[in-house]
Parts: C-alpha cells; structure tokens; sequence
C-alpha cells in the first residue's frame, strides 16, 4: 500500500465521518417533544440578570406578553381548568399536558416540570418566554417551524443580531436564525392533535406579500430605534425594541383594517332601498388578522345608519352565500359543547357563540371544530377548520348592506357609521371561566362615516 492510499482512505474516511457524524450531531440535538426532561431551569439564567445591565430592554420584555406567556389569568385559566384535565381523560390530546409548556414557558417543558408549579408559586416557571431562550435558541428541526420545534444550546453564547457586540459577562454570537422569522414561528405556528394547523402566523407571514418584500416580523414587532441596549454600551442607531406589541396593544391594533364606505345613492325616496358598501383594508399586518390564537379572537364589522331624528336603524350584511358563512354573521345560537364534557357538566348546553351587541354583523374569523363538528375554543380540541373569512396582509374585504328604507322616516340627512372591533376572547367564554373582565374588552379598530339624503 503506497502512502496516497493511506492519504485517500483518510480523506475518504473523513468526509464519511462528516457524512455520518455531522447530520447524527444535528439529530441528537432534541428539539419539539424531545426536549420533555433534558435540562434543568438552572441551565438557564434569568431575566433579572440579563436586565442588571440590559435595563431597557428588561424593563420593555416585562411589558410585553412573553414575560407572561405563563401568568397571566387567561392562559392559567385555560391550562389548569381545560386543558390539563382534558389531557387526563383523552388519550388522543394526552400530550397537551406537557405540550403547552413548550411555547408559554419553555424552561419548565425542558426541565420537565410538569405541570409546572401554579403562577402563585412564583416558581422559574413563571419567566414565561424569557431573554435566555430566544437567545440560545439555535435552529430547527424539520420541515418547517412548527410545535417548539426548536434546538436550543443554553450556555455562555448569547446569540443575536450583530457581529461587533461585546460584552464582558457572555460571549455574543451573530446569528441568522435569531434574525429570521422561523424563529419566530417555532411558537407562533401550531399544529393540533388531530393534526390541524391551529396557528399559523409564520406561514401566514410565508405566504403573503411582506415576506417577499423581505419585512420580517422583527422589522413589525421589534422596531429599531436610537437607544443603548445595554448600560455600559455604546448607544446604537438602530437597536431592536423589545416590546413585542400586538392584539394586546390598542396601539398595534388601532387602524390596522382601514375603513372606507359609501352609498350606491346620495338620494333616497322613503321606502326605497340603497345599497351601502363598507371596503376592509388589512393595511398594517403582515399576516391575517386576526392571526395566531384565532379560535379565540373576535374582529366584527357594526354598521349602524342614524336618521335626521337621531334614530339608529342597526344594518345586518348582506349574505354573498358561500360555504360555511353562517359562521362569519355574529349569532348566538349555542356553541363550545365540550367545555361541558372536558369539565364534566352534564347539564351544560353550551354558550352564546358570538355574545355581541348585535346579531347580523360581519365576523372575520376562521372557525375550529371539535371532532364531533361543534365550534370550540380550545385549539387543541380541533378536529378541523371551517371557511377562513379573515383578512389577508393587504388584502381588502368588501361588504355590502342593502337597507329598505322605512316609509315613515323623516326626510333630511342620514349618517352612517360603520366601526371594525376586536375582542380577544369571546365574552361568554370568559364570563364563563371566570377570566377577568379587562381580556375580553373590544379595541375600537377604526371607524368611518358616509351620508345620503331623505327626499320626497
Ligand atoms: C454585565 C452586563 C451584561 C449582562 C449581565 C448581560 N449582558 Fe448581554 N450584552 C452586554 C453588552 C455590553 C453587550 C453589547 C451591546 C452592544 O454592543 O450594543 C451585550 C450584548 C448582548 C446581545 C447582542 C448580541 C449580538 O450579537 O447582537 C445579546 C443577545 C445579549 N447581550 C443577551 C444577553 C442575555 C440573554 C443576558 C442574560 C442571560 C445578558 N445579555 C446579560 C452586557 C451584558
Ligand atoms: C421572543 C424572543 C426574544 C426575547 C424573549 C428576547 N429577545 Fe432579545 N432579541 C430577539 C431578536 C429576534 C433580536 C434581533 C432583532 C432583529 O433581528 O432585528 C434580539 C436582539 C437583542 C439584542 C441586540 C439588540 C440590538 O439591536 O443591538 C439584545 C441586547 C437583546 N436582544 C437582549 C435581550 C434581553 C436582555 C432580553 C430579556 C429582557 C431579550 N433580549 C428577550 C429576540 C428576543
Ligand atoms: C419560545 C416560544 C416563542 C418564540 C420563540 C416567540 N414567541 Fe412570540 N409569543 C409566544 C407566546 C407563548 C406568546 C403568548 C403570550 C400570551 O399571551 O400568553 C407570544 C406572544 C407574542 C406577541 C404578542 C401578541 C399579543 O397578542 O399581544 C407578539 C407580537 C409576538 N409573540 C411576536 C414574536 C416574534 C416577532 C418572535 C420572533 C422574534 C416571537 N414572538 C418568538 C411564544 C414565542
Ligand atoms: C408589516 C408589519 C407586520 C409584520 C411583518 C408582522 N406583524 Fe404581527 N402584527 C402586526 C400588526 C399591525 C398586528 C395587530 C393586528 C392583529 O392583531 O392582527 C399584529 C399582530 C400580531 C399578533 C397578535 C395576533 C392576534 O390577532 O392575536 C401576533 C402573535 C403577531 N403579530 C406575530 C407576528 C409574527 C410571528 C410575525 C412574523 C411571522 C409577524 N407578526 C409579522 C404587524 C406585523
Ligand atoms: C406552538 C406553540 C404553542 C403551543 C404548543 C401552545 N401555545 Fe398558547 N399561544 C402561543 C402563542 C404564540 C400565542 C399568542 C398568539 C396570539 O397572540 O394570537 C398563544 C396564546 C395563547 C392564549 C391566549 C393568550 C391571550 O392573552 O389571549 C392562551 C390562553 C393559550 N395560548 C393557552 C395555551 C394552552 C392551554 C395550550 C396547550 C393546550 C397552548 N396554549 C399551547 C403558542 C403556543
């Protein structure tokens, strides 16, 4: 054997090791249900150190909703009255147990603190999503980001957005991952049991304008500005806010749909019917709104015509009769039966499933069923989806509402208001689960006026 075969067979070898070991690391590396019980909370630091120097950013993260993806009332409502007793009686969601963990409070999921300790405990639990995981989060596994289907490495890294950052307590690392929305969508994008994408904001995001015009969720919900990001660094032109606002924010939601409206006639006779167009614009989204949490979210269209008098006439939508619309005209007929067989109430016939002030408005939503074909709140019960009437980044909805005018109605001007609200959660669900008032308050989106005359 002269001395290039044994050159050849090392390289080749070589290059079969890297063949081997390099995708057998990368499959080692737990992520999504793997990562149930592989660490520790103590492999992670927490936040208050993190905000000992980073005092901005600290201050802003505790503001924003994933400082409490695990406290606040609404989610432990949800786990501990629905879904962790749901989990322990039905083999087929069994795994939401651990599994809502791995979104809202990821250090318990990997500590396998399960269920994790109640918010009053003020256990680690509690840190929700917090610095330390965004910042080691490293990739993900699979065909696409979905379930927590992240890899993580917590350690002395910290990785982010910039090449030159320095800092005396950790290493930096620039990273292209924390910089794209995959990140991003490793939580925000969910499939159910029954294998139902239940939230899907990243592919939303995908699919849509922004992300060819390479606007990032960042760029949205992380905006830069002049600020120091940390106390004893050099002020940047251009650092990444940490606020993360979003249906939470009257602020992000108000004037996200456009509104603009007008009659078909400026001039009616009493008894005569005009048809009133109310245009929908998704102008400030860059995915459907609403998006995320959908089966909770509420985004309604009221159309209210007031006569010279002052008297309000409420204007119901005019049907365009496609599949499933029953759904996106507020009713309450009674929906959300397996709250019943989840809590085990017998008598429990369900709950108004729109609960707002007028039935006949326009609702932009995309429906869940449970796999008995009921509409349902809880996403992980969802069996399958109905017609999905939201509205699309940039995309414009139409409406129209053909009003019979009485014969009685004094003649004069008529103005007409039109106003686009979004709820968070269904009033009767909350009311029901005992959730405090302020989740289900409705954020006035937007609202505009048109006008006609009453002629004789
Ligand atoms: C002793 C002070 C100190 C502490 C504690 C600290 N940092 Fe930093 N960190 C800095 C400084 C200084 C920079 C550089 C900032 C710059 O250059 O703009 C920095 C930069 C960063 C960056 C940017 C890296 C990049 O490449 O863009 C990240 C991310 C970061 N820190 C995360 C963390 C996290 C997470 C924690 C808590 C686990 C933490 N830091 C704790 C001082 C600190
Ligand atoms: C939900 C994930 C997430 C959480 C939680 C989070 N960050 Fe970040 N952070 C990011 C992303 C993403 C970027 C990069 C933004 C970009 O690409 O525009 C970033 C950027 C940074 C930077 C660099 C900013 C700059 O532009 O120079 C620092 C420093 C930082 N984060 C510290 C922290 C600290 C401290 C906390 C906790 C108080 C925290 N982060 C919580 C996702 C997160
Ligand atoms: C480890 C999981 C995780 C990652 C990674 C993550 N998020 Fe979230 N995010 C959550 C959870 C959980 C909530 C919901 C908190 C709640 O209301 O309980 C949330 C809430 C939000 C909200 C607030 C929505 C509202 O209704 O106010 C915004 C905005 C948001 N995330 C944007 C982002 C962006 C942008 C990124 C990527 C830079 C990101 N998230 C990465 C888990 C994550
Ligand atoms: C062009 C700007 C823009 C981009 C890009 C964008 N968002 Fe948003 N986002 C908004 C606005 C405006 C709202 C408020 C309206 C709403 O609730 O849908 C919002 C709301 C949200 C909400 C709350 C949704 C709800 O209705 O409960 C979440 C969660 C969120 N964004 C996450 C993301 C993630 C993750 C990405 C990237 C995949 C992203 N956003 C990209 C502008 C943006
Ligand atoms: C794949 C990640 C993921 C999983 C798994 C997950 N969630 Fe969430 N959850 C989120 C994100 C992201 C949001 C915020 C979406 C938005 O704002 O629209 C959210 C929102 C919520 C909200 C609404 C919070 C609010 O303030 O309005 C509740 C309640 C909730 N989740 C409970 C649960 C429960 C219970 C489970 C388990 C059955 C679960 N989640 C599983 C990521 C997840």
């Amino acid at each position: 054997m002269n001395i290039y075969d044994t050159y050849f067979c090392n390289v080749i070898r070589w290059i079969f090791s890297l063949m081997i070991v390099a995708p057998a690391f990368a499959l080692s590396q737990p992520a999504g249900d793997e990562l149930l019980g592989t660490g520790s909370y103590d492999d992670f630091e927490k936040p208050k150190v993190c905000g000992s120097c980073h005092t901005d950013f600290y201050m802003q993260w505790q503001q924003a909703m994933m400082s409490q993806a695990y406290t606040h009332a609404w989610d432990e409502i949800e786990y501990f009255k629905l879904a962790v007793p749901h989990a322990e009686k039905d083999e087929k969601v069994a795994g939401v147990k651990a599994g809502c963990n791995g979104c809202h409070t990821p250090l318990a999921f990997i500590a396998g603190d399960i269920p994790p300790p109640k918010p009053s405990a003020n256990s680690r639990a509690n840190e929700g999503v917090s610095c330390d995981v965004c910042h080691t989060i490293t990739g993900f596994k699979g065909e696409e980001p979905f379930n927590f289907n992240f890899t993580i490495k917590p350690g002395t890294v910290k990785l982010g957005n910039r090449d030159d950052a320095e800092s005396s307590y950790h290493e930096t690392k620039q990273s292209d991952f924390t910089m794209s929305p995959d990140m991003c969508g490793t939580c925000h994008n969910e499939k159910s049991p029954y294998g139902v994408w239940v939230k899907s904001t990243q592919r939303e995001w995908k699919a849509g304008p922004y992300s060819k015009e390479g606007v990032r969720c960042q760029d949205c919900h992380m905006p830069k500005a002049e600020t120091k990001s940390a106390i004893l660094s050099k002020p940047r032109k251009d650092a990444a806010q940490h606020l993360f606002h979003g249906a939470h924010s009257p602020s992000k939601l108000r004037g996200a749909v456009e509104l603009r409206m007008h009659p078909d006639r400026r001039e009616v006779e009493p008894g005569e019917p005009v048809v009133i167009t109310v245009q929908a614009f998704n102008h400030k989204a860059g995915h459907k709104i609403p998006s995320g949490s959908a089966e909770e979210r509420q985004l309604w269209l009221t159309v209210i015509a007031y006569d010279a008098s002052g008297k309000a006439y409420h204007l119901a939508v005019d049907k365009k009769n496609f599949p499933g619309e029953e759904y996106t005209i507020s009713s309450n007929v009674l929906a959300y039966q397996d709250i019943g067989e989840i809590m085990d109430l017998p008598d429990f016939k369900g709950l108004p499933r729109d609960a707002l002030q007028y039935e006949g408005d326009r609702v932009f939503r995309l429906p869940y069923f449970d796999p008995k074909g009921r509409m349902t709140i809880a996403q992980w019960n969802t069996a399958s989806l109905g017609t999905d009437y939201r509205i699309g980044p940039r995309e414009t909805k139409i409406e129209t509402y053909t009003w019979n005018v009485p014969e009685e109605i004094p003649e004069g001007k008529i103005k007409v208001v039109a106003e686009i609200y979004y709820r968070r959660l269904v009033k009767s669900v909350g009311d029901f689960l005992g959730v405090p008032a302020k989740e289900m308050e409705p954020v006035l989106v937007n609202r505009t006026e048109t006008w006609f005359d009453i002629v004789d």
